[in-house]
């Protein structure tokens, strides 16, 4: 079912300036609502329903926007901060407009997948704890990842607040022998999403993760094509199979 909104809202999501320039613009009578001028910027519309009219030209509406960003190094998951460069900071202005937050949270060092979204119950149902929606992450090691961990990882280990992981998939990609020591590439596919949980997975098996990188979140796989730093929106295949996933219930 649509969504009704006031008028002021939706000329703001799509681009026509601030609350102010839009009553401005309602003043001026350039604003139409179904044909006729529209006298108060607070009022309430179905823009589903509706045809709102800016100058004479039909405003195109659409109440969500789904994102897929890879993240690189050094700003934060959040929406805006007061000092750290924010996720939506990398977003064109034309984007940000419809208010899109990250769906969970990756570390300031951490890259790759993050899903922005505006859609609140699509956010709820991928993060809900409930759902176990896998997560699967590239990182590099230092140290010799080995069999024991991947046993360890599948059992479950504890991690330094006594908190017991679920069953995890560990898989060994690559070793390098360095100067300091051996560098173990792997893959890591959870299906929680605890604060820093799979460099506190490592710790607790006295190895230190010095890279990481999110590779994909329940059906969706990062586009390697996107460089670090850039974004898209998502297809609407990849929509559809998000969608589908959430409807998987509760297992
Ligand atoms: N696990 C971590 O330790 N950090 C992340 O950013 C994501 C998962």
């Amino acid at each position: 079912m649509a969504k009704k909104m006031r008028l002021d809202k939706l000329l703001a999501h799509t681009g026509h300036g601030s609350r102010s320039e839009i009553k401005k613009l309602v003043k001026q009578g350039a604003i139409s609502v179904d044909g006729k001028v529209a006298k108060d910027s607070g009022l309430i519309i179905d823009p589903e329903q509706q045809q709102v009219t800016v100058d004479g030209e039909l405003v195109t509406y659409r109440e969500f926007i789904y994102i897929m960003l890879n993240k690189p190094p050094g700003v934060i998951s959040a929406t805006e901060d007061r000092r750290e460069r924010t996720v939506v900071d990398l977003l064109e202005p034309e984007d940000q407009l419809m208010d899109p937050f990250p769906v969970g949270r990756l570390d300031k060092d951490t890259v790759g997948l993050l899903l922005l979204t505006n859609d609140g119950q699509l956010s709820h149902e991928l993060l809900s704890p409930r759902k176990h929606v896998p997560k699967t992450y590239f990182a590099r090691v230092e140290g010799d990842v080995g069999e024991a961990d991947k046993a360890a990882f599948a059992e479950g280990v504890t991690l330094d607040d006594g908190y017991v992981t679920m069953p995890a998939e560990l898989t060994i990609t690559d070793k390098e022998q360095t100067s300091e020591g051996v560098i173990s590439d792997i893959t890591l596919t959870i299906m929680e999403g605890k604060f820093h949980q799979v460099k506190r997975m490592f710790e607790s098996v006295g190895k230190k993760v010095v890279y990481l990188k999110r590779i994909a979140m329940g059906p969706l796989a990062l586009d390697e094509e996107l460089e670090e730093g850039t974004y898209r929106e998502l297809t609407d295949e990849e929509l559809e199979l998000l969608k589908n996933h959430r409807r998987g219930g509760d297992a």
